[in-house]
């Protein structure tokens, strides 16, 4: 089978006013149709900037990026970004929210009224199937923050995208209401017959949501190991898994490979040279 996503040696350096910085390097890894990858690592070892990258609003500096084997040129319908702050527009109702992107389209050439009448029916089954219908009316700023990001998911949806980019998209969620979002990406993974990049922090979601999860490594961004998970089918899988020993034992190898990686040893070096500095004046 064909790759739906195949990264190839991509790099990414940024001019900034000190000079170049290299936040990327050589990262290469492939994404099969239906697979859901997960993408864990320290903060700022680049896997924002990855997921730019590969919904094309950012350019890299080396490297490709194929989507179904052709190299990706911009912004397209086959991938869509869903992004940890919502990012829905307040001055828009959830239904205009969800349709925001017809109006992008509607100028397109190839948008046909066909496409229209179909997109208004599915922005309708997408509204049923995220429990929105009741607030379709409603602003952003009266709604959950659970709400707002099923809106924002049934917003990327639309479009019926190849690619689901998942940028932390649960982070500023309570657990509860993860795991509600947790058991919906899975149902619509299984129904929509999606391929998903998810970038998360929490590696225990990581492990609960992924096929493969890849761990990413600072100083400059890099691939440090991808992990096969091998959790039962989407639609099979329960919160109780989470608290099984082959679960446990994985999310624990991940997270030795994130806290090896991350630096954190030498943060720890400068906080005995910090509190041996507090010692030592306290003394005298
Ligand atoms: N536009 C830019 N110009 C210069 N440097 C940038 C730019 N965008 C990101 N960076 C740098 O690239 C590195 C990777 O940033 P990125 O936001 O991708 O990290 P991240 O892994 O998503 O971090 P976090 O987990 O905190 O969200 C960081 O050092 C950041 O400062
Ligand atoms: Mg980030």
């Amino acid at each position: 089978m064909n790759d739906r996503l195949n990264v190839r040696a991509l790099s990414k350096r940024f001019a900034t006013s000190e000079g170049c910085f290299d936040a990327l390097t050589d990262i290469s890894f492939r994404v099969a149709p239906g697979e859901f990858v997960a993408c864990v690592g320290a903060s700022g070892c680049g896997k924002s900037t990855l997921l730019r990258i590969i919904a094309g609003l950012e350019s890299l500096s080396s490297g490709e990026v194929l989507v179904d084997d052709h190299p990706i040129l911009g912004p397209d319908r086959d991938r869509a970004m869903v992004f940890q702050d919502y990012s829905l527009y307040p001055w828009l109702t959830v239904l205009e929210n969800i349709r925001f992107s017809l109006r992008l389209t509607a100028n397109r050439r190839a948008h046909t009224l066909g496409d229209a009448h179909g997109a208004a029916e599915r922005s309708m089954l997408l509204l049923e199937l995220m429990g929105l219908t009741h607030v379709r009316d409603a602003y952003p700023h009266t709604l959950s923050g659970g709400m707002r990001q099923r809106v924002a998911i049934a917003r990327a949806l639309l479009t019926k995208p190849h690619i689901l980019l998942m940028d932390e998209p649960f982070g500023a969620l309570d657990a509860q209401t993860r795991e509600v979002m947790h058991d919906l990406i899975l149902h619509l993974l299984a129904l929509e017959r999606l391929t998903i990049l998810f970038v998360t922090h929490d590696v225990e979601e990581a492990v609960y949501l992924a096929d493969r999860v890849i761990v990413l490594a600072p100083g400059p961004g890099h691939v440090d190991s991808i992990w096969p998970i091998g959790q039962p089918p989407a639609l099979e899988r329960t919160q109780d898994l989470k608290r099984s020993p082959g679960f446990l034992a994985m999310e624990g190898k991940i997270l030795a490979r994130i806290r090896a990686t991350s630096g954190l040893q030498s943060d720890i070096a400068v906080l005995h040279r910090l509190t041996g500095q507090i010692d030592r004046r306290a003394a005298s």
